[in-house]
């Protein structure tokens, strides 16, 4: 198209030998081998796999072919090609380690063909329209069945799932369960083959009871959206040229109905009651009574094809660390990786507590058959404290109540050993004193550890605003460039004193994207030298423009979704995959990557779980840690989003959280404030959703009290774009950037008002200004 390629500045590779790094080599190879450490395998019965050398198989299901590699929307990714199971499976075949029935194959690939002629989405590459796969499960012939049950014993059924941004998945056959055309096909298979394996392409929570329950399937690999080479990637664990590692970063549930988010999760398109409170995930089913049974797959859990021990544990307090150690020994027949995982539970006490709760993990590196690996992990006994949002014990204040506190060691939250340390608690202890901020105003009901509900108390809002203090310093005599920052002639503050209050309103507000940068730009004032620091999507890849010829797309790496990078629980993996992705916005000229998404799986259905970790606040955490510290170990600002409370997709713009204050911290902020602590983002995005009755992007006690006040945080927070909150509310919130256009003509107005002062302006802009600093 006429433009698009003048759009693009030219970039310089940044890779050995003058070689691009964008959609490199190497960074697919680095995207197969993440998505092989992140499949979880769930179930193996009778050594279904790895399938033996040079045995036959027949592959059933259109997910073969028509391959989700990530989820829709804002963190789609174009890759010059994404391997499907198929391609995967024979390139395997090409080794002699396994032989595919190609007829059925054929089948498959002519009606692929066939549908996707009758669909332009399709023939661009599109595997779905809005919410509706578009290439739907074909009903294989008796007489192809029959030839494949004589070619072989071995089948392999491929079932995919997709989802995207601005859309919720549905509790309901096709989606969260089987289709019926899948399940038909699932019967058939059953039916005519001995040794099957289930194979899920899908990035979010489905039903599993279909596999657990049915002795005739004997293997499922949770394959995930597995990024451009996930095809591949599932054959090298297929063949056992890969040991799975991956646990599961959340519950698989036996029914949707038993996830404690369902009950009101379509109640209303303007609010959602998180009436479940911190019993989220498995800190509902490993609590409730009666729950647990309600549970496919636990937390944590994932299979190997090989068989660890975990032994010697032992666990030491001291006044301020508990120091868990212990061996994990191979003791099967083939090298492989272990995660070690650490829960503590509290005592129950005055304010209900989950039975057990993440604490600490760790992978073990490749162990050989025979080889042992000392683990030693270490826990901060303060991390263990409750936040007290009704004064039952201390208002306001992280407490550790008085009591035992355990610890348990294993590779899941079921399969955990109690270690020998009983850690007493003498008295009540506050570990940190807070004031109440973002309380709720209207949600009447919590959940207590019993599965029973206690009244909440509704709050008003009661922060008064403190005004940023004007800047005194004197402007330089002549214009300046921000350069003169940079060599050290002049003050930042001396730099910022010389603009004028609309320059600073200019700098509150997005400006236009540069070259690939297509999401638009910060900064970008050319008069005084401040550079246009173009942001960019992902978190699955860079997110680039798509042209309609490809000779105007960059293409780049699609790395596998973000959960499958969870349950690899492997924060130097992350931190690697994260860098190689900093390099690619690097490499195309961009400042700012979009990446990581981070908010909670509260529910299987919310349409973008797929770029977010887990249902687990300290997993999340320790994820989008190691990202921010990946991207921003080359120099490009990570931008972890959507801050907070971001749980569902519909109506995601006017939907109003509503959540206590206790669930707010320990669950929705916790990750984000394990985050910010450990690897200090230059740039945070607030959300579309209110928070409680006010809109994240202008709430004073989430952003300057919270973020800033008690967690220190001193980068830049940007709007999600196209919100509809007050460009001015939101800086005297202290939320910096309206994204991707500021409201600049109503700033203005509302200064002349007196409704926002200069210094108050200023002091958003500065941080923006301050983030051109950090840039190289
Ligand atoms: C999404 C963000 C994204 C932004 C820019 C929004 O619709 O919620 O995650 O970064 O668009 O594309």
């Amino acid at each position: 198209m006429k433009w698009d390629r003048i759009k693009y500045q030219p970039c310089v590779p940044l890779g050995a030998d003058g070689k691009l790094l964008t959609g490199s080599k190497e960074h697919i190879e680095l995207s197969r081998k993440a998505a092989t450490e992140g499949m979880v395998l769930l179930k193996n019965e009778n050594e279904t796999l790895p399938i033996k050398k040079g045995e036959r198989i027949a592959i059933f299901g259109i997910g073969q072919l028509d391959y989700i590699k990530g989820g829709g929307g804002s963190g789609e990714v174009y890759s010059k090609y994404t391997r499907n199971i198929y391609e995967g499976l024979k390139i395997k075949e090409s080794e002699n380690k396994l032989f595919v029935f190609d007829d059925l194959a054929k089948f498959y690939i002519k009606e692929y063909e066939a549908q996707k002629v009758n669909n332009p989405l399709a023939l661009k590459g599109f595997s779905q329209s809005n919410s509706e796969l578009i290439i739907q499960e074909p009903i294989v012939p008796k007489d192809l069945i029959n030839r494949a049950k004589l070619y072989t014993d071995t089948a392999i059924i491929c079932i995919r799932r997709f989802s995207g941004e601005g859309w919720d998945r549905k509790s309901e056959k096709g989606d969260f369960y089987l289709s019926e055309d899948e399940a038909k096909l699932v019967e058939t298979v059953k039916q005519n083959f001995k040794r099957i394996i289930a194979i899920l392409d899908v990035g979010g929570i489905i039903d599993s009871v279909w596999f657990k329950e049915e002795e005739k399937i004997g293997a499922a690999l949770l394959a995930w959206q597995a990024g451009m080479e996930g095809g591949l990637a599932i054959a090298d664990i297929i063949c056992g040229d890969v040991n799975p590692s991956g646990k599961l970063v959340d519950t698989f549930a036996k029914k949707f109905e038993y996830y404690p988010s369902s009950e009101h999760f379509n109640d209303s398109e303007d609010y959602v009651d998180y009436n479940e409170d911190i019993y989220v995930g498995y800190r509902y089913f490993e609590t409730i009574p009666d729950a647990q049974k309600r549970v496919c797959y636990p937390f944590g859990f994932g299979l190997s094809f090989t068989v660890f021990d975990i032994h010697s544990i032992t666990a030491n307090a001291n006044d301020e660390f508990i120091t868990v150690n212990c061996k994990v020994t191979n003791i099967g027949k083939m090298a492989g990786k272990e995660v070690i995982q650490v829960y503590f539970s509290a005592p129950k006490g005055k304010l209900g507590k989950p039975s057990k709760q993440l604490i600490g993990f760790k992978k073990t590196k490749l162990l050989e058959v025979g080889e042992t690996e000392f683990i030693t992990i270490k826990l901060k006994i303060d991390d263990m404290a409750s936040f007290d949002d009704t004064g039952k014990v201390q208002m306001s204040a992280y407490v550790l109540e008085k009591g035992e506190y355990k610890i348990f060691v294993g590779n899941s939250v079921r399969n955990c050993v109690e270690t020998e340390l009983a850690f007493k608690q003498k008295s009540n202890k506050t570990v940190k004193q807070l004031v109440q901020r973002c309380a709720p105003y209207n949600i009447k009901r919590r959940m207590k550890q019993d599965g029973e509900y206690d009244y909440l108390p509704s709050y008003d809002r009661r922060e008064a605003l403190v005004i940023a203090k004007e800047n005194t310093a004197v402007a330089p005599p002549e214009k300046k460039n921000l350069y003169a920052v940079v060599t050290g002639e002049i003050t930042l503050d001396e730099f910022m004193a010389q603009l004028k209050v609309e320059e600073l309103i200019e700098l509150c507000s997005g400006q236009r994207g540069m070259g690939i940068a297509n999401t638009g730009s910060f900064g970008g004032l050319d008069s005084y030298g401040i550079p246009y620091m173009g942001t960019i999507d992902g978190p699955a890849g860079v997110r680039t423009y798509k042209g309609d010829n490809p000779v105007n797309t960059v293409y780049t790496t699609c790395w596998p979704c973000a959960t499958l990078m969870a349950c690899t629980w492997d924060e130097d993996l992350i931190f690697t995959v994260a860098r190689a992705g900093g390099m690619e916005v690097k490499e195309n000229n961009v400042a700012v990557w979009l990446t990581p998404a981070m908010n909670i799986h509260r529910s299987p259905l919310c349409g973008r779980n797929f770029e977010y970790f887990s249902e687990d606040p300290f997993l999340t955490g320790k994820a989008a840690a190691a990202v921010i510290k990946g991207i921003q170990s080359v120099r490009i600002a990570a931008t972890p989003k959507h801050f907070c409370c971001n749980n569902k997709e519909v109506n995601r713009n006017d939907s109003d959280s509503r959540v206590s204050e206790r669930a707010l911290r320990e669950i929705y902020l916790k990750g984000f404030e394990i985050a910010v602590k450990e690897a200090d983002p230059w740039v945070i995005m607030t959300s579309y959703n209110l928070l409680n009755g006010e809109e994240t992007s202008e709430s004073y006690e989430l952003i300057t009290g919270i973020l800033r006040g008690e967690w220190g945080y001193k980068g830049v927070v940007t709007t999600d774009w196209c919100n509809n909150s007050k460009h001015y509310k939101e800086l005297k919130a202290g939320n910096d950037i309206k994204m991707p256009f500021g409201e600049q003509k109503e700033v203005l107005k509302a200064y002349k008002e007196g409704k926002i002062s200069k210094a108050e302006i200023e002091a958003c802009a500065k941080r923006v200004v301050e983030l051109a600093l950090k840039l190289d």
